[in-house]
């Protein structure tokens, strides 16, 4: 599947699910968001189907997100599914982590390849201003079951907002475990947007000052735009995604679908096609698929998250109905 600038889709990335057992600030409000009915949600056979007709012309790898797709219930069957799809060589989770204790060893049994666990900071006060919920044990706890699992690579996903408090903690991780810890940017993007922006650039000056060198690494670290880097003692890489400071749209492999059935063909703008009721009209697969292709070709070349005040077609939906 290649759209009009020439870049190839193999991967999608499916909300799951848009509710969540946290409230971080940067995706949702303190009350929740009103969530999508369960019959206008898409059914694990409807996901699989999409999967398998763009299988067909090129998907290789799926990410589950959410909200928290661990709340779905049946997504360790899902995860069985997926993984039968012919074609597709990976499936891969990002979890708030608070189910993960009690999960981890069915998601490796159903063929989990990698998993990734959003943790902003260690400190639990601040941890419960960040999700608004005092939750940090189980995350910890969850990271710890998965590292039982050795063989499905481990990552963290950390957004911070205080970086003097929380950078060299949760960057000891990747220190002191084969973690790999990423630092994202906060994107401009539903409550993101209120959010103190904290630099690249900022992080790697404070991590060189304590730990020496960051040093490029090679090595190709699952399927996303993170960059990451070596650091002396530390068996973990760290990354960073920065979509603001290093714009890598000219890079960009993926769709999303949302869990009410839109194919969304980028995060910052409302363009794409739905699929859901076309699939409950009793299209064909061609029919399907032809409607996917014409809505990857037509997929922008990129976000303006440098551009002041309202983007033309910017998207109104949260984080947590976007996955990520
Ligand atoms: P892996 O490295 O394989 O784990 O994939 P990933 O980094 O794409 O997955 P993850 O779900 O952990 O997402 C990490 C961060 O990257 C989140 O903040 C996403 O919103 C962001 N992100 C993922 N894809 C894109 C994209 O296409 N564009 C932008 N701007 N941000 C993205
Ligand atoms: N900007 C960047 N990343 C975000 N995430 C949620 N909202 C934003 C935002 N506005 C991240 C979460 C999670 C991942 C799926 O998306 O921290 O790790
Ligand atoms: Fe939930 Fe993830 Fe949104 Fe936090 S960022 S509220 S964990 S969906």
């Amino acid at each position: 599947m290649r759209d009009l600038w020439n870049r190839e889709i193999d991967y999608i990335r499916i909300s799951v699910t848009d509710r969540c057992n946290l409230r971080c600030v940067y995706c949702m409000p303190e009350e929740g968001i009103e969530s999508i009915s369960h019959d206008r949600i898409l059914t694990f056979d409807e996901i699989a189907r999409i999967c398998r007709v763009m299988a067909q012309s090129g998907l290789k790898k799926i990410k589950l997100t959410g909200g928290e797709p661990l709340i779905r219930r049946g997504i360790v069957s899902l995860v069985r599914q997926l993984k039968e799809v012919p074609g597709i060589e990976q499936v891969t989770l990002t979890t708030n982590g608070i189910l993960l204790e009690e999960m981890a060893d069915d998601l490796v049994s159903s063929g989990i390849d990698a998993v990734t666990v959003s943790l902003d900071t260690l400190d639990r006060e601040r941890f419960r201003q960040m999700t608004r919920r005092d939750e940090l044990p189980r995350v910890l706890e969850g990271i710890r079951a998965m590292r039982r699992h050795p063989q499905i690579p481990l990552k963290i996903n950390c957004l911070l907002q205080e970086p003097e408090k929380d950078l060299l903690a949760v960057a000891d991780l990747a220190r002191t475990q084969p973690i790999h810890v990423r630092f994202i940017e906060v994107m401009p993007i539903g409550y993101g947007r209120q959010m103190k922006f904290v630099k690249e650039e900022r992080l790697r000056e404070l991590l060189m000052k304590h730990y020496g060198t960051l040093t490029p690494c090679g090595d190709v670290l699952g399927n996303g735009p993170a960059v990451y880097f070596s650091l002396e003692g530390f068996q973990g890489k760290i990354g960073f995604i920065s979509a603001v400071s290093h714009k890598f749209c000219n890079s960009c492999n993926r769709v999303r679908l949302t869990s009410d059935g839109f194919l969304k063909t980028c995060l910052q703008y409302d363009t794409g096609v739905r699929l859901k009721e076309p699939m409950q009209a009793g299209c064909s697969d061609e029919e399907l698929a032809s409607l996917i292709a014409q809505a990857i070709r037509e997929k922008p070349v990129g976000h303006e998250f440098d551009k002041k005040g309202l983007v033309a077609g910017e998207e109104v939906r949260t984080m947590s109905q976007i996955g990520g």
